[in-house]
């Protein structure tokens, strides 16, 4: 077990310019963790220095467990693929976190019919739709059976349609016993994937709640205003 991560204390500047300011915080097993929060909020940022993309300019990141990079996996708002195959784009997955080369096909077709891609193996990831590559995106991380799965925005490019695809194969994560931690500024799908809130504002924690009692009893006017929609995003 990687978890709990502890951020202590945690700021992150570029150029002088604070987006990250003070945040204290530890994610626990078992709950789904949305953060949410508007645009430039610092949710990219906060999930960038939780993943270990980015180092803190003040204050510690600690995972329980150091050195297990394997247990943690991350999915962008735009997904990267290589120029190759769907299937291909997974056994590289495989190849990096070591599975022997004899595995790998058969752990990448299990995890392409997982996302529901298993006829699309054969298929350039590069011609797929946006939903495609990002459930390609979460397949390249099924194969891994992280423990923790980042999520950035996964949906933010996509249709209703493609959007429920991806909430399901979310879902399956949790229901795997993966710890889901999802950045969102999306109010409907932090209501429907989430069990707790963490509110950023201004590169700050404003607040931390069960799902249901951050949209009934908001407790920062800010997290109010946001919920009712009075701040812009896009
Ligand atoms: N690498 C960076 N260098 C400088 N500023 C950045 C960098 N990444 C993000 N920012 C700034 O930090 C703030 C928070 O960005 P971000 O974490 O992307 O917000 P969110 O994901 O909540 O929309 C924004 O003002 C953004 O312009
Ligand atoms: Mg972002």
């Amino acid at each position: 077990m990687i978890l709990p991560l502890t951020l202590e204390d945690v700021a992150y500047a570029s150029g002088g310019q604070p987006i990250i300011r003070g945040v204290s915080l530890a994610i626990e097993a078992g709950p789904s963790t949305i953060i949410l929060g508007a645009n430039g909020a610092g949710k990219s940022v906060l999930m960038r220095l939780m993943h270990g993309l980015l180092a803190p300019t003040a204050g510690v990141i600690r995972w329980r467990e150091s050195g297990a990079r394997r247990c943690q996996a991350m999915v962008f708002q735009r997904p990267v693929m290589l120029r190759r195959s769907a299937l291909a784009n997974v056994t590289y997955a495989l190849e990096l976190a070591g599975v022997p080369a004899a595995e790998r096909e058969r752990q990448a077709l299990a995890a392409l019919e997982e996302v529901g891609l298993g006829q699309l193996a054969a298929r350039p990831a590069r011609v797929l739709s946006g939903g495609e590559q990002q459930r390609l995106a979460l397949a390249r991380a099924w194969a891994l059976h992280p423990e923790v799965l980042f999520l950035d925005e996964p949906t933010a490019n996509l249709d209703p349609g493609a959007t429920r695809e991806i909430e399901s194969v979310i879902r399956a994560f949790d229901a795997a016993g993966t710890k889901i931690v999802m950045a969102t500024h999306n109010l409907g799908q932090a209501r429907r994937l989430g069990d707790e809130v963490i509110y950023l504002h201004g590169g700050r924690v404003l607040e931390r709640a069960a799902i249901g009692q951050f949209f009934a009893r908001p407790s920062s006017a800010e997290a109010a205003a946001f919920i009712k929609g009075e701040v812009p995003w896009t």
